[in-house]
């Protein structure tokens, strides 16, 4: 049960009543503070201008109305425009129970859309660094969230597969007897600097671009092998990241290639793009250059290559035409936003894609060092990914063999994975993504605070609570009933589980699925502090709170299963 959906519901309905207009949205939110109130109502004293009366008496006459129904305790109207709302304890058993009994906690959504979800998409022939992380796990959450409400997913891992980055590497290694490509990183390095020094490299590797674009069958080979090698290596993170993306999810910019000329000649002959000193360009009326005038988009070089935005075009187009997308977000670096902009509105001036398409940048900001600048290593370097991970992953090691110095080795692994990576993901995405945020070890992994571990920790200790119940007689008769306040104050906050599962699929803000499991958390050691749960005396008491862990625990699991985080059963 949403409730915050319903009493808006219910609420707005009323509202047509007294002539408000439907646009009005009043601010619904669960109360925090201690007191007997579930929900407050707020933003009725916006309309004061509006209505005849005045909000304070809308407000009265809202909740004399909300009142004749049998959902509410209490409503009370204590300032103008304020209602405070307290549920029926019936009523939020009727729902708590169902959440129990049915299927994904009976969340799902009334309105399924084809969502295609652009994440991670490294470039290849290079490591995948830090800068990296935050597109890949926003993505990921997103992409999980939304196969749980029941939208089709398509996830697309748009890698750098075919930009002049390839003609730079395919010109170096053509220059070389041997290719070796465990050392393509050194490779590309010096390759970039003969390209920004040397006028005949930079004229090869123009070369080499439109070689290979056209397919060019030596280029496609060292192209070939560069990609294969590339993904072999980014795999191997993403399955240390608990990332969903596989093979079959990359659609790189290299795909796109069959579309492109296509794409061009469409351009110019709807008047969208024209030839300016041999190169292909679009103006945009929306974005201005330097000078102030029209900005021109390149969609082809005079010598025939394509860009960057040229491929995008394409993918959109794609991805409505073939994909059927509904939706698409894209979690690209800030520093493209321009990029995406320009391609979405080409898009819509050559009719590519349908006029009600979803289309989303999620931004985020950079992850900095201790020292408020981008994260690098003590050499100023790029921080490697897998170095940053490996490290979180030993960090956690050591961690659990001072805490269990008898544990075995595979087991320690095993927890060492997913307390490292956890800790590492949890604290990425607990902060609101599009604020920047300082990298810190021991924050991370400590066990006190809005934490993976903190988190992973309470699960543990939710289950070998119901692993030590003794249940052996038939616990189907007795359902999840309100015996005191702890346990009212814990369903609450478990029904607010699908609020925020909806708020997240509106806005992509896993920061607040983070708080919630902090909260939820927090309200089951209450629960538990306060009442009896295996001891309780009477059977219908210990079930009903047995089945209120039992959901509790299934609820961080789901919770941290969308982050991407696994669980431990031990720590
Ligand atoms: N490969 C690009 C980069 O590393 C990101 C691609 C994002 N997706 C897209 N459809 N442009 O910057």
């Amino acid at each position: 049960m949403n409730i915050q959906k319903f009493l808006t519901k219910k609420i707005k309905k009323i509202c047509t009543k007294y002539n408000i207009p439907k646009s009005f949205d009043p601010i619904i939110r669960k109360n925090i503070k201690k007191n007997e109130i579930d929900y407050q109502v707020n933003g009725i004293i916006k309309l004061k201008n509006k209505i005849p009366s005045s909000s304070y008496q809308l407000a009265v006459n809202i909740a004399n109305d909300l009142i004749k129904s049998n959902v509410y305790e209490k409503i009370s109207v204590p300032q103008q425009g304020f209602i405070n709302i307290t549920l029926q304890s019936d009523w939020l058993c009727k729902y708590i129970n169902k959440m129990y009994n049915k299927k994904n906690f009976n969340i799902f959504t009334k309105n399924p859309q084809t969502i295609i979800i652009d994440y991670s998409s490294p470039n290849i022939a290079k490591d995948m660094h830090v800068g990296h992380l935050r597109s890949t796990i926003l993505g990921d959450v997103t992409a999980r969230l939304m196969e749980f409400l029941g939208h089709t997913v398509i996830r697309q891992n748009h890698i750098g597969d075919w930009g002049i980055q390839f003609g730079i590497v395919i010109t170096q290694l053509q220059q070389m007897s041997h290719i070796s490509l465990e050392k393509i990183e050194k490779i590309y390095k010096q390759a970039n600097l003969r390209y920004q020094t040397d006028p005949r490299f930079v004229k090869k590797t123009e070369t080499n671009v439109v070689n290979l674009q056209k397919k060019n069958k030596d280029c496609l080979k060292i192209w070939n092998l560069l990609v294969k090698h590339t993904i072999q290596k980014n795999n191997l993170i993403y399955k240390k990241l608990n990332i969903s993306l596989t093979n079959q999810d990359i659609r790189g910019e290299s795909f796109y290639n069959f579309m492109l000329s296509e794409i061009i000649t469409d351009l110019k002959k709807k008047k969208i793009a024209v030839n300016h000193k041999g190169s292909i360009i679009v103006y945009l009326n929306q974005f201005k250059n330097r000078l102030g005038k029209k900005m021109g988009v390149v969609i082809q070089k005079k010598d025939g290559a394509f860009l960057y935005v040229t491929t995008d075009i394409a993918c959109i187009k794609y991805r409505c035409n073939v994909l059927k997308a509904n939706r698409i977000i894209y979690y690209i670096d800030n520093r493209q936003k321009q990029h995406i902009q320009q391609v979405w509105e080409i898009a819509k001036l050559a009719q590519y894609i349908p006029n009600n398409i979803l289309l989303e940048h999620h931004t985020f900001g950079m992850i900095l060092g201790k020292n408020n600048k981008p994260f690098k290593t003590r050499h100023g370097k790029t921080i490697k990914l897998i170095d940053l991970l490996n490290k979180g992953i030993n960090k956690a090691k050591k961690i659990i063999i001072k805490k269990h110095p008898n544990m075995n080795n595979y087991e320690i692994n095993s927890i060492a994975q997913n307390i490292g990576i956890g800790a590492i993901k949890y604290f990425d995405l607990s902060k609101n993504r599009i604020s920047n945020y300082v990298f810190n070890w021991d924050q991370m992994l400590s066990l006190n605070g809005n934490t993976a571990p903190y988190i992973q920790y309470a699960y543990t200790r939710i289950h070998s609570v119901i692993n030590n119940a003794d249940l052996s007689f038939n616990t189907k008769i007795y359902s999840i009933k309100i015996f005191s306040k702890f346990e009212r104050q814990l369903i609450l906050t478990i029904l607010q589980f699908e609020e925020i599962v909806f708020y997240l699929e509106k806005y992509g803000t896993p920061h607040l699925m983070c708080k919630y499991l902090y909260d939820l958390a927090g309200q089951f050691s209450k629960f538990y502090e306060n009442c009896s749960i295996i001891f309780a005396k009477e059977k219908h008491i210990k079930v009903s709170r047995i089945k209120l862990s039992i959901l509790t625990a299934k609820i961080i699991k789901k919770g941290l299963y969308l982050l991407g985080i696994k669980t431990v059963k031990k720590m």
